[in-house]
């Protein structure tokens, strides 16, 4: 079944090209009718014709009457189109047959590389990371749910001068004690101890500077004890993961370490194509198009001075591996708005280096900051930044407070399931829903409100749903059974269903999960208006009923399937 504006938009078309080939319907949804058609205004002003004229023309052209109730011509020229009842009716009812929903899988699928969470081994995860696992996470559900081949990497912080510091620390905490420190998740513990070290200890620093050098030399001692590092933290990442309810797994996690054996490659075919430029000892490349605030061209630092590679460096090399190892068509790069010229410039010189081909779709997912009441950067009492777990945690216990009064027939652990479907959706849903190039504020009676444009809320809408099932003890008319939009909050209703597919789509595309939760948010609030004003299991007939109750059952199934695609549970009862 086509969604309901392709249909429109082939009707239509043959209208339009009647009056002259090459323009396009332009249709959207409308607040007078269902949908409105603008393309007559640009073809009448290239035809130098009244556009309302043009728009009579195309109408007339076009076959609408077994689809439309009206058609009608307004303002200087657009096509305010009603669905019939009927046709409406049909839609709906296909739609609700389909397991999926009316959301079609994508014509040719991608192959898309996500690279999103990247914490930093021995070092705590904060707001910052949340964003960047939820947002990704979402990403590659509904990238997956359109058919598209997703990889997730997790290009964690593995590599780096800091180890030096950090094996040097492990060393002189012994290793049961280090291990220990990092299995209980004190990773700022842990880091902050090795900074004052470095800091106070002349004898430490020049340790840590030789370890350094073993460590890139591959000395298999220190490589073990760097290993023990990294296993830790990634042991202690997935508990957060796990908490979280995200899809990464150990098999995701491609670090920064990962790259190093194809350095020198991505050095040597810059050379080769003559784009290296020795800047003060360094090794760069300047892609035009990026200067300083004096208008000084910025150069992308591919090797220092002392021949180490940076952050950079590897980021070229994943491009290169993306593309060419994995045939990737589209990159994403789920990371804050910070790094947004760090990743402009690797893309550039991706693009100029040849690895990022022009087919190729390289995108900067970008995202805000988290504030706190203040306004300010989120952090703790004691000005430190917020741990993640520690978060998580919070919000589940705040959960708990909140679903005490309710559903007293839950079993203890039915209750503790809620609570964490409740508790973690919302501070995903709170970050999902504000468009991600904004900062928002973490406010957690706002994120936890049953009412407003929240986790709780759509999770409710949906329990609430089920519920009827339940109680009524009855089951969804089954396809074919006769049905009859009459009511407006039916008809608005069926409409918002049909919407599902774009929503999702859109969300892709624009790699915008705020999209879907907007989309799930005013479907949520049109069933509720059906839900007040039109009774379901006390509806006037059975045809009635059984039209209301399609429609529930649909709104229901498009709730949990939009919220499984943000990552979110949707528990049935509540
Ligand atoms: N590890 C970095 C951080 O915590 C993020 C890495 C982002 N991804 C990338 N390919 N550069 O800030």
């Amino acid at each position: 079944m086509p969604d309901v504006l392709t249909l429109l938009a082939e009707r239509l078309q043959v209208g339009f090209d009647a009056v002259a080939p090459g323009s396009d319907p332009v249709l959207r949804p409308s607040d007078r009718a269902d949908f409105q058609a603008n393309g007559a205004l640009p073809l009448a002003k290239r035809l130098g014709r009244d556009p309302r004229e043009v728009a009579t023309a195309v109408v007339g052209a076009a076959r609408l009457d077994d689809v439309c109730e009206t058609v009608e011509i307004s303002g200087p020229g657009f096509v305010n189109l009603t669905l019939s009842r009927r046709f409406l009716g049909e839609l709906v009812v296909g739609m609700a047959a389909e397991d999926r929903l009316g959301v079609a899988t994508a014509a040719s699928p991608d192959t898309v590389v996500v690279d999103y969470s990247a914490p930093n081994v021995a070092k705590e995860m904060h707001v910052g990371h949340l964003r960047s696992t939820v947002i990704g996470d979402a990403l590659c559900r509904i990238l997956g749910h359109l058919g598209h081949r997703v990889v997730r990497e997790n290009h964690v912080g593995d590599w780096g001068t800091p180890f030096g510091m950090l094996i040097e620390h492990l060393l002189d905490l012994g290793e049961q004690e280090a291990v220990h420190e990092l299995s209980v998740g004190d990773l700022n513990g842990f880091y902050r101890e090795a900074r004052a070290s470095f800091e106070a200890d002349e004898g430490f620093r020049e340790r840590s500077r030789r370890r350094v050098v073993l460590l890139q030399g591959g000395d298999p001692e220190t490589l073990r004890l760097w290993q023990v590092l990294v296993a830790e933290s990634i042991h202690y990442f997935d508990e957060v993961y796990a908490k979280l309810g995200v899809l990464l797994t150990d098999d995701d996690v491609v670090g920064e370490s990962f790259y190093n054996p194809m350095l020198p490659a991505v050095v040597a075919d810059l050379e080769t194509l003559g784009l290296l430029v020795e800047d003060a000892g360094a090794r760069c490349v300047f892609p035009p198009g990026f200067a300083n605030r004096n208008g000084d061209p910025l150069p992308l630092i591919v090797q220092k001075s002392d021949d180490g590679y940076g952050y950079a460096a590897t980021d070229l090399a994943a491009i290169r591996d993306r593309v060419g190892r994995l045939g990737a068509a589209r990159l994403l790069y789920v990371v804050g708005s910070p790094q947004a010229q760090h990743l402009a410039m690797c893309f550039a010189v991706a693009r100029l280096a040849g690895w990022l081909g022009e087919g190729v779709r390289a995108e900067h997912v970008a995202f805000g900051s988290v504030l706190g009441a203040d306004r300010k950067m989120f952090k703790t009492r004691s000005g430190e930044s917020v741990r993640l777990v520690d978060l998580l945690d919070e919000a589940v216990t705040r959960a708990k407070a909140a679903i005490a009064e309710r559903g007293a027939d839950m079993s203890a652990d039915e209750r503790g399931a809620v609570a964490q479907a409740l508790g973690i959706g919302a501070v995903k849903y709170a970050d999902l829903s504000t468009d991600r190039t904004k900062d928002y504020v973490f406010d957690w009676d706002r994120m936890l409100a049953f009412e407003g444009d929240t986790g709780p809320y759509l999770q409710y809408a949906h329990a609430r749903i089920r519920s009827i099932f339940r109680r009524g003890e009855v089951a969804v008319p089954a396809p074919g059974t006769p049905t009859r939009l009459d009511e407006p909050e039916e008809r608005a209703l069926a409409l918002a269903l049909l919407g599902f597919g774009s929503a999702v789509a859109s969300a892709a595309e624009l790699s915008a999960p705020s999209k879907l939760c907007a989309y799930l948010f005013g479907l949520a609030a049109t069933f509720t208006d059906l839900y007040e004003r039109c009774p379901i299991l006390r509806a006037p007939d059975q045809e009635r009923r059984d039209t209301r109750l399609l429609l529930a059952d649909a709104t229901a199934r498009v709730l949990a399937t939009g919220l499984h695609l943000l990552g979110i549970a949707a528990p049935d009862r509540m």
